[in-house]
């Protein structure tokens, strides 16, 4: 089987265990729930900082310790708005790229299944400033690497299952800004998706759907069909508008129709994995 790849526009974006004193650093997903996670995040103190490596949008690397748990976090304060934005792909009308899509993309992946593919994001201020709060990832590279190096997954079918639900997941949240350096990849060829600040547009189209949505998985077209309007606004409050929720939830009604199409096509077998 032949290993998947996004089928983005490049835009090559200009592309523990280590302990401490007492302390085990290495907390993990495995070691800490997610509810655990998100306290931490929202709670823990800010250790130190550095400039983080990747990306043009000047995000901060933090390392945060309640006394017991020393991890890292992303923090991403970015919150622009204009009339218009000149991008590589074009011009963008009533452009935004804000910190709140992160937490907003956060809750849309718990009301799917899809929060095991996101670290957990949280509003939290530092240095007077409001930002978003990712847990940092165990990454070893991410997909601009991978491309560099001419990687590829030793489970194609693995591989290609995680990317599907990712093609998905990117529908439905309308990002915009899908590079490389957004698809991280963790152990055993685990991947993440990151950075949804140029998401939630208002559009209520796919993007090319007969060659993106090809199969999806099981579990997450029954959480699409379930997705509730209602949920969806009361647990995204504040951070999505009242049309960017519509948006996503006429985005959902086309995603499940056209799976529904290519199932009564196909046959289940041929679509759902
Ligand atoms: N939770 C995380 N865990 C591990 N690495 C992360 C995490 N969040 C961000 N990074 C790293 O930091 C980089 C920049 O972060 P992010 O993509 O959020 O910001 P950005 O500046 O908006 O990027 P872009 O250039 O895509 O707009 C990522 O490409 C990734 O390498
Ligand atoms: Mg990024």
């Amino acid at each position: 089987m032949k290993p998947l790849y996004l089928r983005w526009r490049l835009i090559l974006v200009a592309a523990v265990s280590l302990t401490c004193g007492l302390f085990a650093v290495a907390a993990d997903e495995s070691t800490l729930t997610k509810e655990q996670i998100k306290q931490f995040l929202l709670t823990a103190k800010v250790v130190g900082s550095q400039d983080a490596k990747k990306g043009i949008t000047h995000t901060m690397r933090l390392t945060l310790s309640d006394g017991t748990v020393t991890h890292d976090a992303s923090f991403q304060p970015i919150d622009e708005h204009k009339a218009t934005k000149e991008l590589a792909m074009g011009t963008e009308l009533n452009f935004v790229d804000s910190y709140k899509y992160n937490i907003a993309a956060y809750a849309v992946a718990e009301l799917v299944g899809m929060d095991d593919m996101l670290p957990v994001y949280v509003e939290r201020k530092w240095k007077g400033t409001t930002g978003s709060l990712s847990w940092w990832l165990p990454v070893k590279m991410d997909e601009a690497e991978r491309h560099k190096q001419k990687l590829t997954a030793p489970d194609a079918e693995a591989w290609n299952n995680q990317m599907y639900r990712i093609r998905v997941f990117d529908q439905l949240v309308d990002d915009t800004d899908v590079n490389l350096t957004n698809v991280l990849i963790g152990e055993d060829w685990k991947l993440w998706r990151i950075d949804f600040g140029r998401a939630f547009r208002l559009k209520k189209e796919l993007k090319d759907p007969s060659k993106e949505l090809v199969h999806c998985d099981r579990q997450l077209l029954e959480k699409l069909k379930t997705l509730d309007a209602n949920v969806l606004t009361e647990k995204t409050n504040h951070y999505l508008s009242k049309d960017e929720v519509k948006a996503v939830m006429a985005r959902r009604d086309k995603i499940v129709a056209h799976f529904q199409k290519l199932i009564a096509e196909k046959g289940e077998s041929e679509v759902l994995y």
